[in-house]
């Protein structure tokens, strides 16, 4: 069985975040989202994965490289343009040639991987397999409704009136009957060729389509909210391991790493937290639950629950909470006039200002 991994798209709800840098690299407790989904591919037995690349194709590439890091060979197979789910089976149809095969969209985090989903579906005859989770708004998703047994009757993309809670998770198995579908198939009205309708034809076809309803924590990390939840998981698993420098005023609490090359002065560290390499901390309070990447500055600061990307800098701000701060940032006081707020932000960037 092969992996083929959707790392192309647009990251538009996560504007400005991923306004020109991909989505699926975006760090979970510092390291690539993607990077979960691809030692779920590896714990599952697979070995070989095509990734789908597009715009971010380079980026993508230099984070992953061929692969032998995770135990896996990665093929890289452009795309054109992000003209959907079932367009990235398409375009990758020579890749996977008769295999069946998992598809694992590059921005979603599963906790408790897709083992026993893989081994269930190399047992049986079934055309496809799907994760479906129950959801508040389904709206969001692709739907599907499924009978007692869990065969799929229906599935639906992100209806206006869901027939059913079970959102599909981005984790699909396959067979090669799936290429005959992806060609069968319209480009839906948002124009993409929808993975979902290709389901879909499998079932007008009188295939059948099986499914297992996860109750694991599961996040398409499209939104900031959702980042910073699996932040949290993914935190909350970590065990102590300070490696970089810490002085004698500050104090450590609980599970705390401080990666090799960071330097922590004067500060109040309460885990779990995680810092970077070639990270400061100066006179400031880093909380639970914060990820601080590499060569950031924090000084005279305090963070809490938070998720900083690498080369940001925080100056003087009590204090930032539940947020989520892009690479090479700035945060300081506006200088010279007290009470004021100096802004510069990019498009799409949200503000809460404590006044
Ligand atoms: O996260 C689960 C949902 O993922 C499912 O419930 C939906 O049925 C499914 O359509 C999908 O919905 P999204 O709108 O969230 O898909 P998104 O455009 O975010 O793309 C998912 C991943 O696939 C993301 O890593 C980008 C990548 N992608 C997307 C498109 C449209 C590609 O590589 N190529 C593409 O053409």
């Amino acid at each position: 069985m092969k992996g083929l991994v959707l790392a192309g798209g647009r990251g538009t709800r996560l504007r400005p975040i991923t306004h020109t840098s991909a989505k699926q690299l975006v760090p979970i407790a510092n390291r690539p989202v993607i990077f979960y989904g691809l030692e779920s591919l590896r714990s599952a037995g697979i070995h070989e994965v095509g990734i789908v690349v597009g715009d971010t194709a380079a980026e993508v590439r230099a984070a992953i490289g061929d692969g032998s890091a995770f135990g896996l060979r990665v093929t890289y197979l452009p795309q054109q343009a992000p003209m959907g789910l079932a367009h990235g089976v398409l375009i990758a149809r020579d890749y996977l040639g008769e295999d069946d095969f998992v598809m694992y969209l590059g921005d979603n985090f599963i906790v408790g991987g897709i083992a026993e989903t893989v081994r269930t579906f190399g047992a049986e005859t079934c055309d496809a397999r799907l994760l479906l989770a129950k959801v508040p708004d389904p709206t969001q998703f692709g739907v599907a409704e499924i009978d007692e047994n869990g065969v799929v009757l229906g599935l639906a993309e992100k209806p206006v009136r869901p027939r059913s809670d079970l959102a599909v998770v981005g984790v699909y198995l396959f067979r090669a009957s799936i290429h005959e579908a992806v060609r069968a198939i319209e480009p839906s009205d948002r124009g993409e060729l929808e993975i979902t309708d290709a389901l879909d034809w499998l079932l007008r076809t009188g295939r059948t389509v099986r499914s297992d309803v996860i109750t694991g924590f599961w996040k398409d990390t499209g939104r900031a909210a959702d980042l910073l939840a699996c932040n949290q998981i993914v935190l909350d698993g970590i065990h102590r391991d300070v490696r970089g420098s810490v002085d004698a005023d500050t104090t450590v609490t609980g599970r705390v790493v401080i990666a090799p090359g960071a330097r922590v002065h004067r500060s109040r560290l309460v885990g779990p937290l995680i810092i970077g390499p070639g990270t400061v901390v100066d006179h400031s309070y880093v909380g639970p639950f914060t990820s601080v990447g590499r060569d950031c500055t924090v000084t005279h600061s305090e963070l809490e629950g938070s998720i900083v990307m690498d080369g940001s800098a925080i100056t003087g701000i009590r204090r930032i909470q539940d947020s989520l701060i892009g690479r090479d940032v700035r945060v300081a006081p506006a200088s010279g006039v007290a009470h004021i707020h100096r802004l510069v932000l990019g498009d799409h960037s949200q503000v809460e200002l404590a006044v």
